[in-house]
């Protein structure tokens, strides 16, 4: 039965004490039944099953998301079958749909523009700015060199250390000052790298100002306060876009190119001027985005807050997608910062996560950012495109629908006769299940 005490040493328990135990304290109800449906996501390989305990703690099961693929992504000339992972209906679709329609119009292109990380060690100083800002150079030169044994193998890798600066915001918050540090990481993420690196400078940067007689006694008070990598990386930025004549552009669902044009390129200035549809605008965006992110094991809550910030970069949140009409041409793309890895983390430990790499031919990161950021764009294309033509309705209740029958345990035969149907109606649970029941009782009688 339920009861209120505290738990000691649940993560010390196996996966089935796990799980009994929150049977009798939670799932009290069917026991038996909640420890079998646990287990029955379990993988059927005991090694298999130990990599996915192994990424998390205190974990009893698995929790299923799909994996889609969508094909025909031609980008830069170049032909990719993008994996995805999501639960909402009608991403993959859309993405897939957005695919093709740009596939028939050249493609997209896409552009890695920088690759630069931040990091930051955030310290309190109560001495000169003057004299610290003196001591720089070397400090700078002292903390590159005491981080050698971490950064030798990035180095041979093409990446490392490109800056330190001394930043200074006290006047913002007393005694508070920071080293604001950039570093290329190649093809991994590289935060554990960073973190390693700046954990070391903030170790370096006590000894170091305490080793230096110019400092005062209580200057040589330096309390470090954090150190760690930026998740804000307005200089890792990938830029994709499409565009097309809108003679090649065609009609869009019945309507003349140019009307669309116009009309889907100020549903794009709604976006920039009104943070409440930019909001819903760039979540459209991230649907694809994080699909891929996850696909490929990556951090999609880094690329989540990192993303959001830059769309905040200019005062207001906006739009993070671009699009116009000149000279007869279509044109819409998105420049947005994305750090990704294909080394290291997740990228080699998730079986699928791997999968998904090598479905995408092995790509650097650098490759990596330039798919994830079309996807992007592609699905906010078909999205924008769905709500200034049909309405976004129209598809989505077709999903919504089988997703609903599923629910209500319909065959194969009462969803196609549901399709057909709820074809041009409105669809709502309610109505989906009353329709159901007719039909059940109908085929009784
Ligand atoms: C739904 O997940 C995403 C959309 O709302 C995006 C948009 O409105 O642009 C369709």
């Amino acid at each position: 039965m339920g009861n209120n005490k505290q738990i000691s040493g649940f993560s010390k328990l196996s996966k089935t004490e796990k799980i009994h135990w929150l049977a009798q304290n939670f799932l009290y109800n069917n026991p038996i039944n909640v420890a079998k449906e646990f287990a029955s996501y379990w993988h059927d390989s005991i090694e298999e099953q130990k990599v996915f305990d192994g990424f998390s703690e205190n974990t009893i099961t698995n929790f299923f998301l799909p994996f889609g693929v969508a094909p025909n992504f031609k980008i830069n000339d170049k032909l990719y079958a993008v994996p995805m992972v999501t639960e909402e209906s009608s991403v993959v679709a859309a993405a897939a749909n957005a695919a093709k329609f740009w596939f028939d119009r050249g493609g997209s292109k896409a552009e890695v523009i920088s690759t630069v990380k931040i990091g930051q060690v955030h310290f309190n100083y109560k001495g000169s700015f003057e004299k610290l800002q003196n001591f720089f150079p070397q400090l700078k030169q002292d903390l590159m060199q005491g981080a050698k044994d971490i950064t030798e193998n990035m180095e041979k890798r093409g990446g490392g250390i490109v800056d330190i600066e001394l930043i200074n915001l006290s006047d913002q918050l007393e005694n508070y000052y920071q080293l604001r540090c950039s570093f290329e990481t190649c093809d991994s993420m590289g935060a554990n790298f960073i973190n390693s690196v700046l954990e070391r400078f903030g170790q370096l940067l006590v000894e170091l100002v305490q080793e230096n007689d110019s400092f005062t006694y209580s200057e040589k008070d330096i309390k470090v306060i954090m150190c760690i990598l930026s998740n804000f990386t307005p200089d890792c930025l990938v830029h994709a876009e499409v565009s097309c004549p809108l003679s090649a552009l065609g009609d869009v669902e019945g309507m003349p190119a140019a009307d669309f044009a116009n009309k889907f390129v100020q549903a794009v200035k709604i976006a920039k001027i009104d943070p409440y549809r930019a909001t819903t605008h760039n979540k459209g965006i991230m649907n694809g985005i994080d699909s891929v992110v996850l696909a490929t094991g990556n951090d999609f809550r880094a690329v989540e807050s990192c993303i959001h910030t830059y769309a905040c970069r200019n005062g207001s949140y906006a739009s993070l997608s671009d699009a116009s009409v000149e000279d007869g041409i279509f044109k819409f793309w998105m420049t947005i910062p994305l750090a990704l890895g294909t080394v290291g983390g997740l990228t080699a430990l998730h079986p699928l996560a791997k999968k998904s790499l090598e479905l995408l031919g092995k790509p650097s990161a650098a490759e990596l950012m330039k798919i994830t950021a079309t996807v992007g764009l592609a699905q906010n294309f078909a999205a924008v495109k769905s709500l200034t033509t049909t309405g976004i309705q129209q598809g989505h209740m077709k999903m919504h629908l089988s997703n609903i029958m599923m629910s209500l345990q319909a065959t194969e035969d009462e969803l196609a006769k549901a399709k057909e149907y709820f074809n041009g109606k409105v669809i709502s649970f309610g109505a989906a299940r009353e329709y159901l029941n007719s039909l059940r009782k109908n085929a009784i009688g």
